[in-house]
């Protein structure tokens, strides 16, 4: 295959993706800088006692750190270099401003409505937005998808932990093919028993620190606990990133032998684009698919932030700065480091091999080998595995903190009480998570809740706002305080568009995948044996979906209870 680095496509997907990010972050940070206008009183509806952002930076971290996870430094370039490279940034940016912007202004404006309210999560929401018995119950998507991708992403965190100690120590120095790192990664997760690791001791370690981080987090509260951690963890993210980008763009290509593994070529694979792709609908799911993910929508994480954001606060210019930041650090950072590094130093090829084993295999197996190769290498992994970990660390708090709103808000317990009892339980699935990994347990949590969920809630979610709150009252409701309009023909995208679109991706996924999934034809005749797990996994799905309609229907009994008494 002639390589040839950025050619006038990729050059022309480079510009105008970067272009686009630039200018919507310097017209959110030009429009944050020069609206500075006194915060009025807050109208009192009886809640004035929340637990609000104490400030609008902090909030604005808060969120970014929120939306950006794993997904921006590792699933992103790997769905983007296995879907046609600059050609995946179309369907994908067409999906940012259909789906993610809009979701994100809705979702934000739901998150206001309920706090200032008293309700720090989609049941109460719901209730609050159509008067219907049912809507409390559909709300609680909002508290148990995010709690169950968090069962499974601390696991992950874990292991971003457990890798940058491995590489500030020099664990995995010596072992420079992708085969040896592949057993270190297999033998760490607890999946085989080899000469690196013998038991899955120390990743519980590390599981049991990052447990306790996000605990001490969360117990502290808002504005003294996640605000803090975004206000000092965004800004070091930010700048491990960069030092990355810049380490990354000065490699040229490290083998004199081989000039045609360079980081251009690796520019090249990741932007020059390859519009065939776009005629296939798969490409357009995934892209869909990626912007859930990346700005947490779809799962309730955002509401329960932005109830905690005053009522006479702005969410429109908020949401939008949010997306910016989250976009520059996916498209811009995420997607420098790992592909183009990978092509450099494994080729075109082989990186496509990388690409297709998915993200763990190149953010834990590749880049380790790179690190051992590169002057300071243990320094660099150490940054890469630090800057994974503080993304996941921001996200994993915003997936607890819906459960322990929930808790706090409807129940009135104390937010140590609500924590503990959040933990207890998390702690309980998460040991599932770590002891029957290596059977597809993760997996196919990720799919029913990580993929499928996501839609379905966003599609809810969508209507519920636009359709039954109605979207005129919608609008009214977002452009309170707002330091930006929102364009009147969101008005249109939001009550046909984005609905559309969803039902469009969720009636795809389920004609093509959901069946055999169920079904489980999908699976490889050797993984088998992995049934009852996989059984399991939905057991357990099924079991913290009851428990959660349980305590939504016991906290609106109580509720009853004293209504009736007053
Ligand atoms: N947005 C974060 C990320 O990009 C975290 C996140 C939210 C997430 N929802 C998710 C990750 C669903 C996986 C699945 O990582």
């Amino acid at each position: 295959m002639p390589n040839t680095g950025l050619n006038t496509s990729g050059w022309v997907s480079l510009i105008l993706g970067w272009g686009f990010i630039l200018c919507l972050a310097f017209f959110c940070l030009f429009k944050l800088l020069t609206k500075k206008k006194p915060a009025g009183a807050a109208a009192d509806h009886g809640h004035a006692k929340r637990d609000y952002w104490a400030t609008r930076a902090g909030l604005i971290l808060a969120m970014a750190g929120n939306a950006v996870g794993l997904g921006n430094f590792l699933r992103f370039p790997v769905k983007a270099a296995a879907n046609g490279g600059g050609a995946f940034l179309v369907p994908y940016f067409i999906a940012l401003l259909v789906l993610g912007i809009p979701l994100m202004w809705v979702e934000w404006s739901i998150g206001r409505y309920g706090g200032s309210r008293g309700h720090g999560t989609t049941p109460g929401m719901f209730s609050l937005l159509w008067k219907h018995p049912i809507a409390k119950y559909l709300g609680a998507f909002g508290i148990f998808l995010p709690f169950m991708i968090g069962t499974y992403y601390v696991f992950i965190e874990a292991w971003t932990l457990g890798y940058a100690w491995f590489s500030a120590t020099g664990a995995y120095m010596g072992h420079e093919s992708r085969e040896a790192m592949r057993h270190f990664l297999l033998g760490f997760q607890g999946v085989e028993s080899n000469n690196f690791f013998t038991s899955i001791g120390p990743v519980i370690v590390f599981v049991g620190i990052t447990l306790a981080l996000n605990y001490l987090f969360l117990v502290r509260g808002i504005s003294k606990g996640i605000e803090v951690l975004a206000r000092y963890g965004m800004p070091l993210l930010f700048v491990f990133a960069i030092v990355l980008v810049i380490r990354v763009l000065t490699l040229g290509a490290p083998d004199p032998a081989l000039p045609d593994q360079s980081i251009s070529a690796g520019l090249g694979f990741m932007w020059n684009a390859d519009f065939s792709r776009l005629s296939q609908a798969g490409v357009w799911l995934v892209a869909a698919g990626q912007i859930f993910f990346t700005l947490s929508l779809g799962q309730g994480m955002i509401n329960t932030y932005a109830s905690y954001v005053k009522e006479t606060e702005d969410v429109t210019l908020n949401g939008l700065a949010t997306s910016s930041l989250n976009e520059f650090a996916e498209v811009i950072l995420g997607g420098t480091i790992a592909i183009p590094v990978a092509v450099a130093f494994f080729g075109i090829i082989e990186t496509q091999n990388i690409a297709a084993q998915g993200a763990f295999d190149l953010g834990f197996v590749s880049l380790p080998v790179i690190f051992q190769k590169i002057p300071f290498g243990q320094l660099f992994g150490t940054l890469w595995f630090l800057l994974l970990f503080i993304a996941a660390v921001t996200s994993s708090v915003a997936m607890t903190q819906p459960a322990v709103a929930f808790f706090v808000d409807e129940f009135k317990w104390s937010r140590f009480k609500a924590v503990n009892w959040t933990f207890g339980i998390l702690l309980l699935c998460t040991a599932l998570v770590v002891s029957f990994y290596k059977y597809g347990f993760l997996d196919e949590l990720d799919f029913w809740i990580g993929t499928l969920g996501l839609a379905l809630f966003a599609v809810i979610e969508v209507v519920v706002f636009s359709w039954i709150f109605g979207i005129d009252k919608g609008f009214a409701e977002m452009h309170k305080g707002a330091d930006i309009k929102v364009p009147g023909v969101f008005k249109f995208v939001i009550k046909y568009i984005t609905p559309l679109y969803l039902l469009v991706i969720l009636g795809t996924w389920t004609y093509q995948e959901a069946g055999a999934k169920l079904l489980m034809h999908d699976l490889k005749p050797e993984d088998a044996g992995n049934k009852p797990y996989l059984w399991g996994a939905r057991g357990l799905i099924l079991a913290v979906v009851l428990l959660t309609l349980v305590l939504i229907y016991k906290a609106w009994q109580s509720k009853r209870h004293e209504a009736a008494k007053s």
